[in-house]
């Protein structure tokens, strides 16, 4: 397993692909809060390519909210760029602000509307009326599965209820990029997963998403690319298996039936890429140059010779590991 180490790794994991029409462009982004003695974000440089679901991460007060504010235009950077579809906020505010639909971390509904009147208020508000209001207000309550509450005072709902009422609400103009901040923090397994379905299906049909979240796992399953802040810079960015496989030290570990460990060594040694083989029966652990990449080709050899593991993990099993190694293990809290 790889250790767990305090001290972050300072440069990004894996060059990402060089964008050539990136939906969201952050270029060296500064941004520090009136009466500040210090910047929230340093630096950061990010590219988000069209039709990503990126999971944005990174422990309490990492600067997450303090960038997606920048990037939705509600906080002015200090330094730096940003461009969404090419467009900087400065050359066209209303144009831009049509490009992305924020979901905030804090709440943001009218208690004591309902949830239709909160949609037609938050759809008016950003242009719609009409027959388009009527049927984006008809989709926010269906995406929120809030029709049969619809005509109740929004203060009456569950936590879960007015957080998928917050998240459709930023869907009512339809934009092609979605920043939603803890869109499913405090809510049950349901919700999360009616927010899930629905916003993979906006991402099939594509919408790009940045999705900030402190359940690490809920953003491995949801999410095909992960960037890390930490401390108000961006430590990491990639592919999430690239991420887990940085922190594998190479390692894959296998258990047999204890019959078949023996054969199964002998099939391994023998394939590409593998460096190093050990028993320890009934486990078997072997060392690659890429596990992620090897792991197919060697259980599907295993396979053909009949050999079943009973389990497989490779190094790091998952990215709450992988991540404590990259941003520590310890509080940063202010005093
Ligand atoms: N309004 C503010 N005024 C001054 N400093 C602020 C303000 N809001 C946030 N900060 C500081 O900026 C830094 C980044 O905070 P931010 O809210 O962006 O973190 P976060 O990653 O969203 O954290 P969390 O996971 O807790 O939501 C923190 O040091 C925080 O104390
Ligand atoms: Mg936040």
């Amino acid at each position: 397993m790889a250790a767990l180490s305090s001290t972050p790794a300072p440069e990004p994991l894996a060059p990402p692909p060089a964008q050539t029409d990136p939906a969201v462009d952050i270029q060296d982004l500064f941004g520090r809060y009136r009466r500040a003695d210090r910047d929230s974000i340093e630096g950061v440089s990010l590219a988000v390519r069209k039709g990503a679901l990126l999971g944005l991460l990174g422990p309490n007060g990492a600067g997450k909210t303090t960038l997606l504010n920048m990037l939705c235009a509600l906080m002015r950077p200090r330094a730096g760029t940003i461009a969404v579809h090419g467009l900087r906020f400065a050359q066209a505010p209303d144009a831009y602000k049509d490009l992305i639909g924020l979901a905030p971390q804090s709440l943001a509904l009218y208690p004591r509307l309902t949830a239709r009147e909160n949609l037609e208020t938050f759809g008016r508000l950003s242009g719609l009326s009409g027959v388009r209001l009527r049927e984006r207000v008809a989709f926010g309550l269906e995406f929120a599965g809030l029709q049969d509450l619809s005509h109740r005072r929004v203060e009456t709902y569950s936590g879960g209820q007015q957080r998928r009422l917050n998240l459709a609400t930023t869907l009512l103009p339809d934009p092609p990029v979605l920043v939603l901040d803890e869109p499913t923090v405090g809510i049950d397994p349901q919700s999360r997963h009616a927010i899930h379905e629905n916003l993979r299906a906006l991402n099939r049909a594509g919408k790009t998403i940045i999705y900030t979240s402190h359940y690490l796992d809920e953003v491995e399953q949801l999410c095909d690319e992960i960037a890390v802040l930490d401390g108000g810079r961006l430590i990491a960015q990639g592919a999430i298996g690239a991420l887990l496989a940085r922190f594998t030290g190479k390692r894959i570990e296998l258990r047999f039936d204890p019959r078949s460990v023996e054969a199964a060594a002998d099939i391994l040694r023998t394939m590409a890429g593998v460096e190093d083989v050990t028993i320890a029966s009934p486990q078997l652990a072997l060392v690659t140059d890429d596990p992620y990449r090897r792991l197919p080709a060697i259980l599907k050899r295993l396979a053909h010779a009949r050999i079943r593991p009973l389990s497989v993990a490779v190094g790091a099993r998952d990215l709450e590991q992988a991540f404590l190694a990259l941003t520590g293990t310890q509080l940063r809290d202010e005093p």
